[in-house]
């Protein structure tokens, strides 16, 4: 039997097997939920008024959120307590809001709305398929920009923002990036806080999704963001947003935003328009959860990354088994985070979703990590490895190697 024969034959045993499997989405596991269960029941009758006196079932508490999970949430984001806000049920929403209130209104120190200019944003690519959805619907026009191992391709950054004062910002993920796992480096972070805009309020939304979404012990810190903007004298050019979803539950919990006291006094005003306060009933019984948690947020993190680990592991033990040295396909390792990034070598990858799909594997599907939907290379599929229990991630890795084997051959014969 040739090597296309047992590929083949391998291929059409996992099609006889019926299977339905899906690493489309990064979604948290039901183990990883069940460590916050206590979350239901943290607040009743007995504790509905917050330390500092604030009663959760009435208005008064603040456009800012609650004293206490401020306190609380500003190591998520790496800032101070006074440099966040908090919102609803989790970043996206906050993302929107912001987007939504720049392009009307401006920030801080705009002299208009966005709209008005024909704004365009960078995205950094392989990226968020939600970043670019929601981006392009509002209406801006999408920049695309190489995510590399060390963040955004500075380069790149450098010569676009420098050029064109209708690019308003960037949008990306500093840490454990959807999906290539990368986190800017802290030259790089410099170098994008103290970038040269034509836009004289260029902004940098940083999507700190995955900040302390951590697989090993001990990890090397990210850069931090606000600080250097602080240093560098723009303290109002960087926002972070982060959420519970993947601390707690997914989309049923806290949104984050952090920024300088000047942007907060800014967006609290835009946020008070539309809002008396974000849901106080929330934060207060993620504080009392966090704070009876052992080791609080950080020791509720590492027993995520206890149930995480072995899933991420076995897609490397499997892609290395199975593709290592056949210059097929190559792949990132991530250190923390919810995805993998692979990248076929021949231009392949909407053949190897298809054929996954047609034996019972669901992926997420190819263009989705690319702002039209399309992959110019037809290179890059997100593998998204949490939700599915270690047995599965196994075999569902084995289908994609099969599958790339598969393709690339079928590739090689037309
Ligand atoms: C980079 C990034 N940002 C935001 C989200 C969604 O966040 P939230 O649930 O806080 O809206 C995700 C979910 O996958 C994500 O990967």
């Amino acid at each position: 039997m040739t090597d296309h024969d047992a590929v083949q034959k391998q291929y059409q045993d996992f099609k006889s097997r019926n299977l339905s499997l899906n690493m489309e989405r990064g979604q948290p596991a039901d183990a990883n939920f069940d460590l916050s269960l206590p979350i239901l029941s943290a607040v009743d009758a007995s504790n509905y008024t917050t330390d500092n006196g604030v009663d959760i079932r009435n208005y008064p508490g603040g456009i800012l959120g609650l004293r206490e999970a401020r306190e609380l949430f500003c190591e998520q984001l790496n800032v101070g307590p006074d440099e966040i806000m908090l919102g609803n049920n989790a970043s996206l929403e906050m993302m929107s809001r912001f987007l939504t209130w720049a392009l009307l209104r401006g920030v801080n120190g705009s002299s208009q709305g966005w709209v008005n200019e024909s704004p365009k944003l960078i995205v950094t690519v392989p990226g968020y398929d939600r970043h670019f959805l929601l981006a392009r619907e509002l209406g801006f026009e999408l920049v695309a920009v190489k995510m590399t191992g060390n963040g955004p391709d500075m380069n790149e950054v450098e010569k676009l923002v420098a050029s064109d004062a209708a690019i308003k910002g960037i949008y990306f993920v500093p840490t454990y990036s959807n999906p290539t796992g990368d986190t800017i480096s802290q030259a790089y972070a410099e170098r994008l806080i103290n970038v040269k805009a034509a836009a004289g309020d260029f902004t940098i939304f940083a999507d700190d999704a995955y900040s302390v979404h951590h697989l090993q012990a001990n990890p090397t810190p990210a850069p931090n963001l606000l600080q250097i903007a602080k240093d560098a004298g723009v303290a109002n050019r960087v926002i972070l947003f982060g959420s519970t979803s993947k601390v707690t539950f997914a989309s049923g919990g806290v949104g984050l935003a952090g920024m300088s006291t000047d942007n907060i006094a800014y967006w609290s005003k835009a946020m008070s328009t539309g809002s008396i306060g974000p849901n106080k009933a929330e934060q207060w019984r993620h504080v009392l959860f966090l704070r009876n948690y052992p080791g609080g947020l950080t020791g509720l993190m590492q027993e995520h990354a206890k149930i995480l680990k072995p899933k991420f592991d076995k897609v490397q033990e499997v892609l290395n088994r199975e593709l290592g040295n056949h210059n097929l396909a190559t792949w990132t390792d991530p250190k923390g985070g919810y995805f993998v990034s692979l990248d076929t070598v021949q231009p392949i990858a909407s053949r190897v979703v298809e054929l996954a799909k047609d034996a019972g594997l669901a992926l997420t599907p190819t263009g989705a990590t690319f702002p039209n939907g399309t992959d110019p290379e037809n290179r890059n599929i997100r593998l998204a490895p949490t939700r599915p229990p270690v047995e599965e991630v196994e075999l569902a890795m084995e289908i994609v190697a099969c599958c790339i084997k598969l393709a690339t051959a079928e590739a090689a014969s037309t």
